[in-house]
């Protein structure tokens, strides 16, 4: 019988998991298919409890939904425990546990490029995704300032990790990352001045699928490594899809399948 995966999302159109996951599917012969369940709030309850009834195997989760699945699953991973966020579910015998990839999106693009330890990041963002991100920062040593909108939230997420929270992008980063939503609907909008990429020599946006002001300013300043959102993608991807099936994730089949990478 042909399994099921999927991603929950409110919207989900934009994703390119199914591209991603279907293609490794298929390349490893692996009898299954990845859905897109574009589910609304007063629905999302209901398709979680209903994983069993509704035979899926798996499921990412993605914006809005990733903490609030966590009341609907069996348990959750020590890690995604931390985070305090779920991006993606898997069963074991009848059971629906949460785990998170996204950390590794982020922190492994980076730790090809440079090691971390050490390093001066400014993260832009206090959500979801900056929570994932700050996980896997601190695993790596790397001393983060974090930067947002709203002051209050990134001073209780740099408490959570011994980070420094900041009001200001004066701080001459190595690194700059964006983990904050602006760019995904309108590229032509940034979250910071690019002066900000003046001494910076890694730059990472979470977004993907155009390329954002961001990622055109870190460009135009000269910023030598520049990861986008695809590469995020890719990387919890994998992840993703080896906790699904044991099998390797086929990465080149994986990247060819994105559009735009
Ligand atoms: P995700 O799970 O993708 O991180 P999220 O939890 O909704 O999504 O977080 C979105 C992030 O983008 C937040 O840091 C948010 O800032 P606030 O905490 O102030 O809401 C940031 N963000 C969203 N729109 C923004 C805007 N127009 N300008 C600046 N920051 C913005």
């Amino acid at each position: 019988m042909i399994k099921t995966y999927g991603i929950v999302a409110y919207p989900a159109s934009h994703s390119l998991s199914p591209e991603m996951h279907n293609a490794a599917f298929k390349a490893l012969k692996i009898g299954a298919k990845y859905r897109v369940f574009d589910v609304k709030p007063e629905n999302f309850g209901d398709l979680i409890k209903d994983l069993h009834k509704n035979k899926i195997e798996g499921l990412n989760v993605s914006m809005p939904y990733k903490e609030e699945v966590i009341q609907y699953l069996d348990g959750i991973d020590p890690t995604a425990k931390k985070i305090g966020a779920v991006n993606c579910i898997y069963k074991k015998g009848k059971k629906y546990y949460g785990a998170n990839y996204d950390w590794k999106g982020i922190v492994e693009p980076l730790k090809k490029i440079t090691k971390l330890k050490g390093k001066k990041v400014l993260l832009l963002g206090a959500g979801g995704a900056a929570k994932a991100a700050c996980f896997g920062l601190k695993k790596e040593g790397a001393n983060v300032f974090i930067l947002n909108r709203t002051f209050a939230t990134a001073k209780e997420l740099a408490r959570k990790y011994g980070f420094k929270a900041t009001e200001t992008a004066d701080s001459m980063p190595d690194i700059v990352i964006n983990c904050t939503s602006v760019g995904f609907e309108n590229p032509e909008e940034s979250p910071i001045n690019p002066e900000v990429f003046k001494d910076a020599g890694v730059v990472l946006d979470i977004i993907y699928g155009h390329e954002t002001k961001f990622v055109s300013d870190a460009k135009a300043a000269g910023v030598k490594f520049i990861i986008t959102g695809e590469e995020v993608l890719l990387h919890q991807g994998y992840a993703t899809f080896k906790k699904w099936t044991g099998s390797k994730a086929p990465r080149e089949i994986m990247k060819k399948s994105i559009r735009n990478f």
